[in-house]
C-alpha cells in the first residue's frame, strides 16, 4: 500500500492544503529539495510563494497540529524516519532530543504523566467532547482497582514511527484506535456509541456480561455485580453459596481477605478486575480448596465438611 497511498494524496495536496504553492513535481522518488520543486529561488519577492508550505508553518500550533491529525503525509517529505531529505529538513533539527518517545508531547500530560488524556490530540482537555472520557479512572490507582496500562485498551506505540501510531500505516488518520485484543477484557465491544458493551471488566464477575457508556459515572460496588448493600434478589445472581451468607450478614472480607477489608473496601487492589475470582478465607480454621470448604467457621459456629459451592 505504501507505494500507491502517497501518489494519491499528493494528488489531493495541491487541492485540498493551506499550502500557499505545492512544488510542481514531488514524488517519492524526487523529493522537494530535486531541481524541479521552486525552492530557493533568488528573487526575494517570490521566496514566499517559493515555499512548500505556509509562511508561518514553523507555528507548532500549524504544523503540530496537521502532524496530529496527519493533514498531510509528513514522512513522504520529510524522509521516512522524519530525519529529512532535501530542503525538507529533519524534524529533529528543531526538536529536542527524545521527542520521538515523549508520550506527553502531543496528548495527556495534564493530569499525569501516563500520555493518556486530557489533553487529547486536538491539544486541549475536550471534555464531555472527549473521544473517551473516563482515561483518568482506568490508567491511574482508583478505590477500586490498580491502574490499567494503555495495552489493555491500545496497541501500545514505543515511538513516533511505530505501525498504526500516527506516521506509518496509520488506518485512521486523527483518531485513535481501540485495540483490546491484548488485555483483561479482549472480547469487549467498542464502537461509535462509545458504549463498551460485552465487557468482562464490568460484568457481574461471572462473565463477558457488563455494559456501560463512557460518560456513565461507575462507583458504587453495585455497578457492577452485587455488592453488600444488594438484597436477596440480587445475591441470589452471585454463584454458589453467596446468598446463604449474605443473608447471615456474613461480610465480603470473610471469604475475600485479599481483596475487601471488613468495612467493604477494596484493599487488594490488584487483585480487583484482575481476570481472576480471588478466594482467601479470613477464619484460619477453614480451607478453600478451590472448589470446596473444609473446616471449622467461628463466625457462624457452622462446620463445614468438604462443603461444595454449587
Ligand atoms: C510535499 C512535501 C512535504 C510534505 C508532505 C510536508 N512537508 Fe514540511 N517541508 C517541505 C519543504 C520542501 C520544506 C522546506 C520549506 C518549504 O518549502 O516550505 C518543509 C519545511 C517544513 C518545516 C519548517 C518550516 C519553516 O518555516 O521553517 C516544518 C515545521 C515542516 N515542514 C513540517 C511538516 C509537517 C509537520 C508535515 C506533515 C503534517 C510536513 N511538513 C509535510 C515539504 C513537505
Ligand atoms: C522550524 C523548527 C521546527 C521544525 C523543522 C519542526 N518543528 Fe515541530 N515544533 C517546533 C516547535 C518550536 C514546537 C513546540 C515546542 C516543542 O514541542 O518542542 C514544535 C511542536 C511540534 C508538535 C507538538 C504540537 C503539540 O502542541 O502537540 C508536533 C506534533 C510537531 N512539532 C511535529 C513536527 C514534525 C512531524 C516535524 C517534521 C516533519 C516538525 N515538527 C518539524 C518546531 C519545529
Ligand atoms: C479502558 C480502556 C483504555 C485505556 C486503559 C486507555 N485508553 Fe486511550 N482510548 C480508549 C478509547 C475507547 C478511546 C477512543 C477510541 C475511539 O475514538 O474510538 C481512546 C482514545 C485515546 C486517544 C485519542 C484521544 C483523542 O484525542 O481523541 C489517545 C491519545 C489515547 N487514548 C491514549 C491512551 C494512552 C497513552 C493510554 C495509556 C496511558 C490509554 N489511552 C489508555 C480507551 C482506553
Ligand atoms: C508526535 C506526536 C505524538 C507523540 C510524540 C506520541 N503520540 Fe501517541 N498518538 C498521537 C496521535 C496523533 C494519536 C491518535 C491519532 C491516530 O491514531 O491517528 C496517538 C494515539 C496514541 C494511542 C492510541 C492508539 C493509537 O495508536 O491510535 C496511544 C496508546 C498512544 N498514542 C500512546 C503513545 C505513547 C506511549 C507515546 C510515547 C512512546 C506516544 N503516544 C507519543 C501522537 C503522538
Ligand atoms: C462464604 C464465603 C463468601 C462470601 C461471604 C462472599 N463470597 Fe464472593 N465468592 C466466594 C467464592 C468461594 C467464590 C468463587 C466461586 C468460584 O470459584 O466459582 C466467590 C466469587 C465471587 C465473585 C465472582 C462472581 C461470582 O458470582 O462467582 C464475586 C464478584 C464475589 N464473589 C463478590 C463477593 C462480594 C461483593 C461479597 C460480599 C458482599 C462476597 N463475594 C462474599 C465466597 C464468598
Ligand atoms: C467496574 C466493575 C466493578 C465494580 C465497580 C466493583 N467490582 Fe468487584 N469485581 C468485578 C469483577 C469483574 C470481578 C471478577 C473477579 C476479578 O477479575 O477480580 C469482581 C470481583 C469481586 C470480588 C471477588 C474477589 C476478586 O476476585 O476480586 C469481590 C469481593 C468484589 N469484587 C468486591 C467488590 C466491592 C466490595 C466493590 C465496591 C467497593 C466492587 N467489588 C466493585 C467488577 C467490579
Amino acid at each position: 500500500m505504501r507505494s500507491i497511498l502517497p501518489l494519491i494524496l499528493l494528488a489531493s495536496l495541491t487541492a485540498g492544503c493551506h499550502c500557499m504553492q505545492a512544488p510542481s513535481v514531488v514524488s517519492p522518488d524526487s523529493s522537494p529539495g530535486d531541481s524541479e520543486v521552486p525552492i530557493g529561488d533568488s528573487e526575494p519577492e517570490d521566496t514566499a510563494s517559493d515555499r512548500y508550505h505556509s509562511e508561518d508553518y514553523a507555528d507548532p500550533e500549524i504544523h503540530g497540529l496537521e502532524a496530529k491529525l496527519q493533514t498531510l503525509p509528513c514522512n513522504l517529505c520529510h524522509g521516512e524516519d522524519l530525519t529529512g531529505d532535501g530542503t525538507a529538513d529533519s524534524c529533529d533539527s528543531c526538536h529536542l532530543e527524545g521527542w520521538r518517545e515523549d508520550c506527553v508531547r502531543c496528548h495527556g500530560g495534564q493530569d499525569d504523566e501516563t500520555g493518556a488524556p486530557p489533553l487529547h490530540i486536538s491539544g486541549l482537555d475536550d471534555g464531555d467532547e472527549a473521544s473517551f472520557i473516563p482515561h483518568q479512572a482506568h490508567v491511574l490507582d482508583t478505590s477500586m482497582h490498580a491502574g490499567f496500562g494503555c495495552e489493555h485498551c491500545h496497541v501500545l506505540p514505543t515511538d513516533v514511527l511505530t505501525v498504526g501510531h500516527l506516521f506509518v500505516d496509520d488506518d485512521s488518520a486523527g483518531r485513535a484506535e481501540a485495540d483490546f485484543s491484548g488485555g483483561l477484557d479482549p472480547a469487549v465491544g467498542w464502537d461509535d456509541s462509545r458504549t463498551c458493551v460485552s465487557s468482562y471488566c464490568h460484568g457481574d464477575g461471572q462473565g463477558a456480561t457488563g455494559r456501560v457508556e463512557h460518560d456513565d459515572s461507575v462507583g458504587a460496588c453495585e455497578d457492577c455485580h452485587a455488592g453488600p448493600a444488594s438484597g436477596m434478589g440480587d445475591w441470589v445472581q452471585m454463584s454458589g453459596e453467596h446468598r446463604s451468607h449474605l443473608e447471615r450478614d456474613i461480610a465480603c472480607t470473610l471469604c475475600h481477605n485479599d481483596v475487601v477489608g471488613g468495612d467493604d473496601v477494596i484493599t487488594g487492589l490488584s487483585q480487583h478486575v484482575n481476570g481472576s475470582v480471588d478466594v482467601a478465607i479470613l477464619d484460619d480454621q477453614v480451607e478453600w480448596d478451590g472448589a470446596r470448604c473444609n473446616g471449622f467457621c467461628h463466625d457462624s459456629w457452622y462446620w463445614h465438611w468438604d462443603q461444595g459451592w454449587e
